[in-house]
């Protein structure tokens, strides 16, 4: 089996190229590093490249026979989608269609594929399964709403088989704190939560203590990334008995307050975490919280972190090991 990871130096893509790697996968890697680390490319023959570049793909795909690509490549940020609508369609829809392009003419007929949960938009069912109403509400969820759209098209017109996974918030480490989750600037809560416990963040900064929530903080459904990784193994294998294009949500079921993360920090680390409290960041819906269901049915996939702390505690070992 030989796969092509796009995106593999990516927080997700990273985690995914060691799981792969442990069960024998031959790997091939195309990256652009605009948002990804060289160092975290540790397995696989990397392929420096742009999907917005023909020529790379070509580079990648020619002489290679790959059985299924994994694309984790995107820009992921809510805030800088809505400030930069044309780089998130150009990244993510027109990137995503020349990578399709390049597997339909090398003959290359699965994908699995990194969706997310602002696809569904305002939340209007206290759990979000696939069946809940699609509208999101920035150009990010819009970008990765309109590939699920082109790969349904792919897999009527080309035989595309396809699973799109639509992570709710990816969180935590490698157990052995190898690898973990570096964005340059980093907005994402947790990272920014233990590098403030570390002393070595920038000042620690919760959007909003008035949302329609138990403490008023805004409840996301934190999945560990080794239980993501866990769920595109399993949606491979899927791919081989089931044609279509399919979508599963993927989350834990549980959520939790910004203000609970903190406190769990601060449960792991043994430090005081101070904070401020900030206006609303605008884009955030109050509660995420994903179905999963249908995952576990269909896909068998039982994620094996559930509770928040040791999720928080695989991420401390690798952050404090970090040079900050
Ligand atoms: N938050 C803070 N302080 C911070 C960072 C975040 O209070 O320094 C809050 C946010 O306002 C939000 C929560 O913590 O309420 C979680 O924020 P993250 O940035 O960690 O994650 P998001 O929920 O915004 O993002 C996730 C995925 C995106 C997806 C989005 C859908 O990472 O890919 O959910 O809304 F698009």
């Amino acid at each position: 089996m030989h796969v092509l990871v796009c995106g593999g130096g990516g927080y997700i893509g990273s985690h995914m190229l060691k799981k792969l790697a442990a069960g024998g996968v031959e790997l091939s890697v195309l990256d652009n590093f605009s948002t990804g680390h060289r160092e975290a490319v540790r397995w696989g023959t990397l392929i420096e490249g742009d999907l917005l570049d023909p020529a790379s793909l070509e580079r990648a795909f020619a002489g290679r026979r790959f059985d299924a690509v994994m694309h984790f490549c995107a820009r992921s940020l809510v805030g800088e989608s809505i400030a930069q609508p044309y780089d998130y369609y150009a990244n993510n829809v027109s990137g995503t269609l020349n990578l399709l392009q390049a597997m339909r003419a090398h003959d290359v007929r699965r994908l699995v594929f990194s969706s997310t949960a602002a696809v569904f938009g305002q939340p209007v069912s206290e759990r979000i399964d696939e069946d809940h109403p699609k509208a999101p509400i920035n150009p990010y969820g819009a970008s990765k709403l309109m590939v699920e759209r082109i790969l349904a098209d792919a897999a009527s017109a080309y035989g595309l088989r396809s699973v799109a996974l639509r992570y709710f918030n990816a969180a935590g480490a490698s157990p052995d704190g190898d690898i973990g989750e570096s964005h340059q600037p980093e907005t994402h809560l947790i990272p920014n939560v233990l590098r403030a416990a570390l002393g070595s963040g920038p000042a620690l900064k919760v959007f909003g203590d008035d949302y329609p929530t138990p403490d008023g903080t805004c409840v996301r459904d934190y999945v560990h990334v080794d239980d993501l990784a866990q769920a595109h193994q399993l949606a491979l294998a899927y791919l081989d008995d089931n044609a279509g294009a399919h979508a599963f949500n993927l989350g834990n079921g549980h959520g939790f307050s910004v203000r609970e993360v903190i406190a769990a920090a601060q449960a792991v680390s043994g430090q005081e975490i101070g904070y401020t409290v900030e206006p609303r960041r605008p884009g955030d819906p109050s509660v995420l919280v994903a179905s999963s269901e249908k995952a576990r049915r269909v896909l068998g996939w039982s994620p094996a972190y559930t509770a928040l702390e040791p999720i928080i505690a695989s991420a401390w070992r690798w952050h404090r090991a970090q040079p900050y």
